[in-house]
């Protein structure tokens, strides 16, 4: 089984520049060329986060075209830049969220070997990840159900400190992840919103972070580091079930990267959600 984790498309509903810079529509051709360029594809899409640049009821629709084609299942949660009323009205299919902690866009996959359990960790106009009390009971609920299986965690925000001080505000509520992680060591985490792959350990269980479809975060650890963003090769994560073993590999999608910047995240929007 081949999962691929793209994350943080930033794509822009108006066709401008996100952050005035980057032509993210170009970038989402570029993954969807890779992808089909692929000999031994992936069988499923997992999308986590900033699919849109601000929440723009057309940037879904943009995604929902361009990825359609490819015949695949696709599943995505939601990153700060997105929103999720237009996310569960625009992209038919792709969030099967679970009534039960509406309205975060929560939900499991378990037709394949590896389970896979998505994750909202959004809260409409803020730019910081956020442990929903009712999510983390239904995470734990959830888990419980088959202590045993292998299971892929994804979520926008990662819960452990990343080394780029201004990305590492603390996850609100991440104490009552960490209890749920620390009783589920089949699990892995798998984030987004970082735009570079971090490869650690968080709670016992590996953590990862994928990069991002559009621009990369600037390697930066100084005190400002994790505000300004390069134009390096996009990628994304490929976890590969093979014979019980389950490898995540670090993916480059063919493009124009220029390595061009550092630049700022000039205009940056976290929506609000006004309905649903
Ligand atoms: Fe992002
Ligand atoms: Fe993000």
């Amino acid at each position: 089984m081949r999962i691929a984790q793209l994350s943080d498309f930033h794509v822009r509903g108006d066709g401008r520049l996100s952050f005035r810079v980057v032509d993210t529509r170009r970038c989402l051709n570029e993954a969807v060329a890779h992808l089909k360029s692929l000999s031994q594809g992936p069988d499923v899409l997992v999308l986590t986060g900033d699919l849109a640049d601000n929440g723009d009821a057309r940037a879904y629709h943009v995604l929902y075209e361009a990825l359609s084609p490819l015949g695949l299942p696709v599943y995505a949660i939601p990153g700060n830049h997105d929103r999720r009323d237009r996310m569960r009205d625009i992209l038919r299919g792709w969030c099967p969220a679970d009534a039960d902690v509406a309205p975060c866009l929560c939900y499991t996959v378990e037709d394949g070997p590896v389970r896979l359990v998505m994750i909202d960790t959004m809260r409409p106009g803020s730019h910081d990840g956020h442990c929903h009390p009712a999510v983390m009971a239904w995470l734990d609920k959830t888990l419980a159900r088959k202590p045993d299986a292998p299971t892929l965690l994804f979520m926008h925000h990662p819960p452990f400190a990343t080394g780029l001080p201004v990305m590492d505000v603390p996850v609100e509520n991440a104490d009552a992840l960490a209890a749920i992680v620390r009783k589920n060591p089949q699990a892995r985490l798998c984030c987004g919103h970082i735009h570079r792959p971090i490869l650690g350990q968080w709670m016992g269980v590996p953590a990862a972070t994928a990069p991002a479809v559009s621009m990369q975060m600037e390697l930066d650890f100084s005190e400002k580091g994790g505000d300004e963003f390069r134009m390096e090769t996009p990628g994304y994560l490929l976890h590969h079930w093979n014979r019980g073993v389950l490898n995540t590999h670090v993916c480059q999608i063919a493009s124009q990267a220029s390595f061009a910047g550092p630049y700022p995240f000039a205009d940056s929007e976290n929506p609000a959600e006004t309905t649903h």
